[in-house]
């Protein structure tokens, strides 16, 4: 069922999962809400909230310049009417979009939207290890050795379902002084996993609290053109490098074919015994 929800756009596959397991999700007029659940597009009618899904809409892939004080979901927590993303981008095909990942209420910058659960799997998905670079401005003054510490890894609480389930070192970030004033830094900083706030987290826990976030990078995606809070759908060529990218991840992932540049050592057995 959730392959079904997301190549359908509904969502990215964990995040579907979510929306079965909250009863969102009815199969012929009936809730389901314990995985697995197995569908037949042909012949299945599949709601989520209400709507009817269907199982092949228009690919798009949107670039949102998130402003802070906004959350990154459809619907606010109850009891909250915050702004959403959903009340910048309206996308005038009416297809409905969700978001690739999610940014703090606080945080800025570049957030991708699509309808393209594939995708999206991919572009979050830690075995693909994409990097997302973010610009922060912290309090107080960075010294060389906080920044050789956070490079190597600050070991930040985990959490389960609300619950603390013991303590992980990040793995290894790159990070770039870009200004350095006697009560501030502003630095840049390159992570391929994606924990909760692990940005703000890191630079907290070694005593820099920070001051503003903006997500400046998503792979080779760049935030550029975009007024905040404002959006455009990616260019053919920012989506043909983002896909050529993903394509050679998951080569790399499954392992060299045999070809012109390697050897085919079963065949070369067989030929030369
Ligand atoms: N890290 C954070 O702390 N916040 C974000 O929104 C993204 C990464």
């Amino acid at each position: 069922m959730q392959r079904v929800l997301s190549q359908a756009g509904v969502a990215s596959r964990r995040a579907c999962e979510a929306l079965i397991e909250e009863g969102r999700v009815e199969v012929n007029g009936r809730v389901v809400t314990r995985l697995p659940v197995f569908v037949d597009v042909s012949s299945d009618r599949i709601r989520v909230d209400g709507k009817v899904v269907s199982a092949s809409e228009r690919k798009l892939y949107v670039m949102l310049n998130k402003p802070a004080r906004t959350v990154t979901t459809a619907r606010d927590e109850p009891g909250l009417d915050r702004r959403t993303v959903f009340d910048l981008v309206d996308h005038p095909s009416g297809i409905r979009l969700f978001p690739v990942g999610r940014l703090d209420f606080e945080t800025m910058g570049l957030l991708l939207l699509t309808n393209d659960g594939e995708m999206a799997n991919a572009l979050t998905h830690p075995r693909y290890g994409l990097a997302k670079t973010y610009r922060a401005i912290v309090r107080g003054r960075l010294s060389d050795d906080d920044v050789e510490s956070i490079e190597r890894g600050i070991y930040l609480a985990d959490r389960k379902e609300g619950r603390s389930t013991g303590a992980s070192r990040t793995a290894r970030v790159q990070v770039e002084i870009i200004k350095r004033d006697r009560d501030r830094t502003t630095l840049q900083i390159t992570l391929k996993e994606g924990r909760n706030r692990q940005v703000r987290r890191m630079l907290a826990s070694i005593g820099y609290p920070i001051k503003k976030l903006e997500r400046v990078a998503i792979g080779p995606l760049r935030l550029k053109g975009i007024a905040r809070g404002a959006w455009r759908e990616l260019s053919r060529d920012e989506l043909r490098t983002l896909r050529r990218l993903l394509r050679s991840r998951d080569a790399g992932l499954r392992g060299p074919k045999p070809g012109r540049d390697t050897v085919d050592t079963r065949r070369s057995r067989m030929t030369h015994p």
